[in-house]
């Protein structure tokens, strides 16, 4: 499904003097079909550039990414990087800045018919569109008629899960997704994923701070480090035999222990 070849970023940054930033360093992972993911680091250590290489808005300094067999950052015909964007899905830590702020929340879900590769007539949409703002928790009637500033940070990132919902992806990319919702309302986001999962078998990369969370969520975890994936295994082998030393500082400060999937609902 996905394959990511020894991608690398640097950023050059400063003005009078140049500095490199070496973000992403040497990353190779593979998702399969239907295989969540977790992607779990420390701030800075280079999770959302990754996310943003695979999802085509960051070029690699070099390394390859590979969705169902072609290059992604080699596609060239329009009907390709179309095809690309129907079948893989970014939901971001801040969607505020991904939404045009001159479009209401009903054009914006109706852009994502544009991908589509069939024609729905209107009334199929205007279901479609209610029935993803439904499904991620929010009422169309009180929500269609806004604009992006309109919304808090919670509504519009379930937006964003809605019009992921709507597009029913091969591949979700999904950088902290619930870092601006409540934490009761969390789980049922996170089944929401889930239920892609199992009815679309939507593979799905989940990038969070909180490995408590991805313990419970994954079927494999990686842990990024400085730029680099130090680690990576099945949840509870991460968990009951981390190798390096910053995991087992992780584990350490997480109170797996005393957490159960209830404390995250
Ligand atoms: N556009 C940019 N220009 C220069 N440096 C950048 C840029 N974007 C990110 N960086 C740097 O690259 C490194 C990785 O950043 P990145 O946003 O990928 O981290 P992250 O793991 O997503 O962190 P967080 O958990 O805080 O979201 C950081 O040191 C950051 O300062
Ligand atoms: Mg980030």
């Amino acid at each position: 499904m996905l394959d990511v070849v020894k991608l690398n970023k640097v950023y050059v940054v400063g003005l009078f003097k140049r500095k490199y930033i070496h973000a992403v360093v040497d990353v190779s992972f593979k998702i399969r079909e239907g295989e969540l993911v977790s992607l779990v680091g420390e701030s800075g250590s280079g999770k959302t550039t990754t996310a943003r290489m695979i999802l085509r808005l960051l070029r690699p300094t070099s390394g390859k990414i590979f969705f169902e067999g072609k290059d992604v950052w080699q596609l060239s015909k329009k009907e390709e990087i179309k095809d690309f964007y129907r079948k893989v899905h970014g939901i971001f830590q801040d969607p505020y800045a991904s939404y045009n702020p001159l479009y209401r929340v009903d054009r914006i879900l109706y852009q994502a018919f544009n991908l589509f590769d069939r024609e729905l007539d209107d009334k199929e949409k205007e279901e479609l569109v209610k029935e993803s703002l439904k499904a991620v928790g929010l009422n169309p009637d009180e929500i269609l008629g806004k604009y992006p500033h309109e919304l808090s940070g919670g509504q519009r990132q379930r937006l964003m899960i809605a019009r992921c919902y709507m597009l029913k992806p091969k591949l979700i990319i999904a950088d902290e997704p619930t870092s601006m919702i409540d934490a009761s309302s969390r789980a049922g986001i996170i089944q929401l994923l889930n239920s892609l999962r199992d009815n679309y078998k939507t593979s799905v990369l989940f990038i969070t701070h909180d490995l408590g969370l991805a313990y419970y969520v994954s079927d494999r975890i990686m842990i990024m480090y400085r730029g680099r994936i130090i680690e990576e295994g099945e949840p509870d082998e991460i968990l009951s035999h981390p190798q390096h030393e910053y995991t087992k500082m992780l584990v350490r400060s997480a109170p797996l222990l005393y957490r159960k999937w209830e404390d995250f609902v």
